[in-house]
């Protein structure tokens, strides 16, 4: 299994930062909001991982992660000459993916609590796997409407009247053939390659599971100020508390074995003195 991280997108709502890069990179709290959907799909044992994104942002992506070793991991880049809509992940990833299966997830979404049953989705994935959660504001996302049997029968991308509550987080799993659906999928009406058509595509052919992620679960919307603000405040509190920390992608590497014991010493010797490395020299102290 692949995975993808979209991180481009215009951004225009978080004018002026976005003038200078796109908001994966802002701060949540102590880490850039991309390392909390990349320690995702580390956890997920995904190891080889292609980050999209514009002109300006990739080389500070590249500034920020290089090639993935220091992590156990391999990142490679991949330019999105506009917001064509996030379904062209996987025809710029083409190549990246071959013949294996993809798990996309968006630049910009975080998931937080026991997250098995991700990791579980995307093992046993057959045909394409989406999660539902239920959100106040479904206007703003893809939604899906489940019959009385909980099965799912329809998506809509953002509709003006929702079916149900149930949003669709940023967060796929597909096996090979969601490169060839993003091939033959038109734009929408707003110019764009639409994940919704291609969610609906394994809908109809009855190839796609919808699995609602229980309340116990955050998922954290970041697309304004107001909202950043929140996941900043959420994270603060939960890292203050437990003097653990969130999406921490040193300790998960080390952790999960994807770098031993001297690569970890090595990593934690090159960070200048803060906060981020006494917290890792207390990892390797308690290990
Ligand atoms: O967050 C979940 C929602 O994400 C889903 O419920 C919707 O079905 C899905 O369309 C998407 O809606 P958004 O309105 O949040 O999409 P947005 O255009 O904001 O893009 C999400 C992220 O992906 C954002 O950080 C920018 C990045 N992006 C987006 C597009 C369209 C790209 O890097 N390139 C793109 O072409």
């Amino acid at each position: 299994m692949k995975g993808i991280i979209l991180a481009g997108g215009a951004g225009s709502r978080l004018y002026p930062v976005s003038k200078v890069y796109s908001k994966q990179l802002t701060l949540i709290y102590d880490k850039p909001l991309i390392y909390y959907p990349l320690s995702i799909l580390m956890l997920s044992d995904i190891r080889e991982i292609l980050i999209i994104s514009n002109e300006e942002t990739i080389p500070l992506y590249q500034k920020l992660f290089d090639d993935g070793s220091d992590y156990g991991i391999r990142i490679e880049y991949a330019l999105q000459t506009a917001p064509n809509g996030i379904a062209e992940s996987f025809i710029i990833g083409e190549d990246f993916i071959k013949d294996d299966g993809v798990t996309l997830i968006l630049g910009d979404n975080i998931f937080y609590g026991d997250l098995d049953f991700i990791y579980e989705a995307i093992q046993k994935n057959d045909g394409a796997t989406i999660f539902g959660y239920r959100v106040n504001d479904p206007e703003r996302y893809g939604i899906v409407e489940f019959d009385g049997s909980g099965k799912a029968i329809s998506i809509e991308e953002k509709p003006l009247k929702p079916k149900s509550d149930f949003a669709v987080p940023g967060l796929y799993v597909y096996d090979n053939e969601v490169v060839s659906i993003a091939k033959n999928i038109i734009p929408s009406k707003r110019g764009e390659l639409e994940i919704t058509d291609v969610n609906n595509y394994y809908l109809n052919k009855g190839k796609l599971n919808v699995k609602k992620i229980g309340r116990g679960i955050a998922w954290l919307d970041t697309g304004t100020p107001e909202s950043l603000l929140q996941a900043s405040n959420f994270f603060g509190v939960i890292e203050d508390r437990q003097g653990l920390k969130v999406a921490c992608i040193e300790e998960i590497a080390f952790n999960k074995k994807f770098i031993d014991e001297e690569k970890f010493r090595d990593i934690i010797s090159k960070i200048p003195k803060s906060l981020y490395r006494t917290y890792l020299e207390k990892i390797l102290k308690d290990s």
